[in-house]
């Protein structure tokens, strides 16, 4: 890696890989040379439909890691191997990226934030939200003041079904149904990290949090956890929610999962609404700001995978300036606090106060 690219290792070749490989594909400082799947046939296949040539393929995580041609090692695996993984990976002394939520509960993600803390390499949680584009430009937005000081965040998941989403394997559905490999819910803990992720992105720490979770079929005989909502205080008199709502009936535009993802931040001064995320209603603007009386949208590429683009060449690049993953471990741990919050409030019926 001194001169040459950054050499990538995948642990997890799943349904989620397929948008991890985009940039190290397309970057030139970065170069896939191994994968490391279970099931090898998937991986072997993977690799012909991404176009790599002459990578290694291994069934075993250890013999994997024990690989000294790899740099980085990207963490794509359910839930509970999470810690074992990324405990090994950084042992090895490689870069690690690991994806959210981090770990199973705050206990494990204690000891990994001592071991991400204690190494001499960059350890990453992997959260796109806060990467995707339109979320870049309400922050750039926001941070100009463009809306006055931030007094509120509503955030609303809409999972629903749609025609034109990708086929999600009934073995990937099947680990987030049992809590003892997913660790929580699949739409309050599971996808709902990247909305905790986010209203912390905008709003910092909650101080305190209530949330309502309910209980309903989902496709294919699952079950999902909606419809919930969950809602918080931060300091200086700031609230926020989270709405979660299942819409089986409601056909909606995805190329990924078949979900719509809406926010909208009010301010002293004006509200923002970031009008999409994994799919679209509809042909809405990707962000609209409303102030003093008038209305504009803006135009920033909106396609799901960006998001998970721009979170990878942030990464590459901060490898190379020493500057800090995002999120690090210890942020990492700050969203699953407060994931883990609303969970413990719906299961308790009690608000969860959060100590700074
Ligand atoms: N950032 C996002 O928006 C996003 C979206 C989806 C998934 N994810 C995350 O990505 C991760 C993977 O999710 P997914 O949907 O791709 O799951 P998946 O079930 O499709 O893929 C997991 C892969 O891990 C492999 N695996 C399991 N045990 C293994 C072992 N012992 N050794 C080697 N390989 C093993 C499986 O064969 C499978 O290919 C999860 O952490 C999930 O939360 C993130």
């Amino acid at each position: 890696m001194e001169n040459g690219p950054i050499r990538v290792g995948i642990i997890g070749t799943g349904r989620i890989s397929d948008l991890h490989v985009l940039e190290y594909i397309a970057n030139d400082d970065a170069r896939i040379v191994a994968l490391c799947d279970r099931n090898t046939g998937q991986a072997a296949r993977k690799a012909a439909e991404w176009g790599l040539e002459g990578v290694a393929v291994d069934s075993d995580i250890d013999s994997f890691l024990a690989r000294p041609e790899i740099d980085l090692v990207e963490i794509l695996l359910p839930h509970h191997m999470h810690l074992g993984a990324a405990l090994k990976a950084i042992a090895a002394g490689k870069i690690v990226s690991l994806q959210k939520p981090m770990c199973l509960d705050l206990g494990e993600a204690d000891r990994l934030v001592e071991a991400a803390e204690a190494h001499d390499r960059p350890v990453k949680i992997f959260e796109n939200f806060i990467f995707y584009p339109p979320v870049l430009k309400a922050r750039e937005l926001v941070d100009a003041g463009a809306i006055g000081e931030p007094l509120s965040i509503r955030i609303k998941s809409n999972p629903a079904r749609s025609e034109t989403a990708w086929v999600v394997p009934a073995s990937a559905t099947a680990w987030r149904q049992e809590r003892h490999r997913s660790g929580g819910g699949p739409l309050v803990f599971d996808d709902g990290h990247h909305k905790f992720a986010l209203a912390w992105h905008f709003m910092g720490q909650a101080t305190q949090v209530h949330a309502f979770i309910g209980d309903c079929e989902g496709p294919d005989g699952s079950r999902l956890d909606a419809q919930s909502m969950i809602s918080f205080q931060f300091p200086n008199n700031r609230i926020g929610n989270i709405e979660i709502v299942y819409s089986p009936e409601m056909e909606l535009t995805s190329r990924h999962y078949p979900q719509d993802d809406r926010v909208e931040i009010t301010g002293t001064r004006g509200v923002l609404f970031i009008n999409g995320g994994h799919g679209r209603l509809g042909a809405t603007p990707p962000v609209t700001l409303y102030r003093d009386g008038a209305i504009t949208h803006f135009d920033v590429a909106s396609g799901w995978e960006e998001s998970f683009i721009h979170s990878t060449r942030h990464f590459l690049k901060a490898i190379r300036s020493g500057g800090k993953p995002v999120l690090t471990a210890r942020e990492g741990r700050e969203i699953l606090r407060f994931a883990s919050a609303a969970e413990q409030s719906a299961a308790e019926g009690r608000t969860i106060h959060l100590a700074p």
